[in-house]
């Protein structure tokens, strides 16, 4: 599979060199990897209809493990009724283990560590798989959350986080992020509990700071390093929305918890923080508060000179769009034309839904 003619394989792109971010980087527990350059997490929706890894999940990491040091596995579901659509990767039960082990396997033979990114949709689930949808409250279609689920929920990431390890993974994401569920149990629009889930900033967190817990409790019995890392969407513009400071409260509680890596997920990387100043870039926000924890950056990242302007203090950079249509990105930091993306999607003949295409071209290039 030929991927867009790029620079040759082994020269990483000389005029961000000064940066650092190709060499080694190397975590507090130990696991090094070859750069900080990570594939984003990516719901390709490629898995087979029960949540199985298939070949087409199988092809697109072997291409584009290649030359990152970490690839993140996109949005792997840890109980049925918090899958998104179909296509979805599965880890909600021991028979997705062989599958998985597969991908990690893969990724580790191209030479970058292997995360996986374990989700619950919450509302945003699809109903149509017949089971019942649930969120923090209820709404059209949605059943509130009691107690019991909430611990079942915190052991379905326990034991998600167990198939990992069982699979070969280095590593897990929390997918706190992209209005999924924990995100819902922070963000006072769609948390409207009056019980201690609910209200307050601290009980908003208790669930995600719950789920952090159990799932580093299982992490720390891996005989090998294992990574937990956490995903976050910083704030809700709309109103009454979580605040970039009702996140920064969040990241450190974890950083105190001793989560590995806190992941912005932003639509551009030097977006300004709305809900704080209006001016200050939300990853220097981060970064200035949290000396003790790593964060990745993820945002229309695409060109050297993107590299150049990213705040202080980020320590791993994740590409999406661009790594997929260019796997050499890390290598060749550079814009491409619409022609160039279209050849790069092509070059790879992976079978994906034109949504997913959509998703993939919209906004890159420009
Ligand atoms: C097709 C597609 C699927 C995505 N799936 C996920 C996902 O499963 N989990 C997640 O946290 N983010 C997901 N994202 C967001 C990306 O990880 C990334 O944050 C976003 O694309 C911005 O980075 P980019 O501009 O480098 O692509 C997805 C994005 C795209 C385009």
């Amino acid at each position: 599979m030929d991927a867009i003619k790029t620079k040759k394989d082994d020269q990483i792109d000389l005029t961000t060199k000064h940066l650092g971010y190709n060499q080694l980087y190397r975590f507090e527990d130990g696991l090094e990897l070859r750069n900080a350059f990570a594939l984003a997490p990516l719901d390709l929706r490629l898995a087979l209809y029960d949540g199985t890894v298939s070949q087409n999940d199988i092809a697109f990491h072997q291409i584009h493990a290649r030359q990152v040091g970490l690839d993140i596995v996109g949005s792997a579901y840890v109980q049925e009724n918090g899958r998104t659509r179909a296509g979805a990767l599965s880890v909600a039960t021991d028979e997705m283990i062989p599958g998985l082990r597969q991908l990690a396997t893969t990724i580790h033979r191209q030479g970058a560590k292997a995360i996986l990114q374990l989700s619950h949709a919450g509302i945003r689930a699809r109903p149509t798989f017949g089971k019942q949808l649930v969120g923090p409250s209820e709404r059209y279609q949605v059943q509130a959350m009691d107690v019991e689920q909430i611990v079942a929920l915190a052991q379905s990431f326990g034991e998600a986080t167990r198939r990992a390890v069982q699979a070969g993974f280095d590593g897990v994401e929390l997918q706190g992020a992209n209005r999924f569920l924990l995100q819902q149990f922070v963000s006072p629009i769609t948390n409207q509990r009056i019980d201690d889930f609910g209200g307050s900033l601290e009980n908003r967190l208790r669930v995600p700071l719950l789920i952090a817990r159990t799932v580093l409790q299982i992490a720390k019995r891996c005989p090998r390093p294992f990574l937990v890392g956490y995903r976050v969407s910083p704030e809700e513009l709309s109103k009454r929305g979580m605040t970039v400071t009702d996140t920064l409260v969040l990241a450190r509680l974890l950083e105190k918890m001793e989560v590995d890596y806190l992941s912005l997920s932003l639509h551009r990387y030097d977006q300004v923080a709305q809900t704080y100043d209006g001016k200050t870039p939300v990853s220097q926000l981060f970064t200035q508060q949290l000396k003790n924890l790593p964060v990745m950056v993820a945002g229309k990242i695409e060109t050297s000179d993107d590299l150049e302007k990213l705040a202080q203090g980020v320590s791993l950079i994740a590409t999406g769009r661009a790594t997929i249509v260019n796997p050499s990105w890390p290598i060749q930091q550079k814009k491409l034309t619409s022609s160039e993306i279209e050849q790069g999607l092509d070059a790879q003949k992976l079978i994906i839904s034109s949504q997913v295409r959509q998703a993939i071209t919209d906004g890159l290039g420009r």
